[in-house]
């Protein structure tokens, strides 16, 4: 999947919504996430159907389970063509290392696993939140390093963060561990109930490798110059970056 493309999450739950929407691109090839919405809706028809139209694919079904259940259904994800698939780290480090077995199990002969993605806390959680809900010594920022390192030690390729968490993650779990944002908001005064935010500038500087832009695309009034807009400042910020 290219580092230089942002991720559209297509959270819409009709199919011919998504035709109308690709269609707005034209023959562009495009990294797009399909969520829950779009999935149960539809099934894997959905999915087969957007692999075959050669998009590269973010299957985010934020698995967590038990072992057992994790890994089968992993080995069935993996044999769908799609490029990363996540699970929620809080499934502990056991569901992890299952599900990884169960991708290494199911991925074709031939053909890349699937990189495989945990999520250390919901983008849409505040601190006060996480205070109250999930009673804990740690800060948030302590637990998501926490579970970062988790998954890290359970052989998965990265994380579902914010994007300010990205440096601290690659600075102390490590450069290579994958890092893929959502909550980003060119605007960062529109937060909808997304809380941990940042415009797709900030996550460049931050080290973010992947940046996962939903409603700010999908929801405009011209998604195709919201994207572009995205692309520039991305694509912008990772080259001053390199420089
Ligand atoms: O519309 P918006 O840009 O907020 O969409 C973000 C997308 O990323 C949604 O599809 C949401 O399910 C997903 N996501 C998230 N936070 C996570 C993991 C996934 O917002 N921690």
């Amino acid at each position: 999947m290219d580092k230089k493309k942002a991720i559209i999450a297509l959270d819409f739950n009709q199919a011919s919504e998504v035709d109308d929407f690709l269609h707005l691109f034209g023959n562009e090839q495009l990294n797009i996430k399909i969520g829950m919405e779009l999935f149960y809706a539809n099934g894997p028809d959905i999915v087969r159907n957007l692999v075959d139209s050669s998009h590269d694919i973010f299957f985010d079904l934020k698995l967590h389970d038990i072992p057992n259940t994790v890994q089968k259904t992993m080995k069935i994800l993996a044999s769908l063509g799609v490029q990363m698939v996540n699970v929620h780290a809080q499934g502990g480090r056991q569901m992890m290392e299952a599900a990884r077995k169960g991708l290494d199990a199911g991925t074709p002969p031939g053909q890349s696993r699937p990189k495989l993605l945990a999520v250390t806390q919901l983008t849409s959680l505040s601190e006060a939140s996480f205070k109250e809900e999930q009673p804990s010594s740690l800060s948030l920022q302590e637990s998501i390093l926490h579970y970062a390192d988790l998954a890290h030690q359970a052989g998965l390729d990265g994380v579902i963060c914010s994007p300010l968490e990205a440096q601290l993650i690659h600075e102390q779990i490590s450069p290579d561990f994958l890092t893929v944002t959502p909550g980003i908001r060119l605007e960062t005064k529109v937060k909808d109930d997304q809380f941990r935010i940042a415009s797709p500038a900030e996550a460049a500087r931050l080290g973010t490798d992947y940046i996962v832009v939903g409603r700010p695309i999908t929801q405009a009034k011209d998604p195709l110059a919201a994207y572009q807009s995205i692309q520039k400042s991305w694509t912008e910020a990772l080259k001053k970056g390199a420089e």
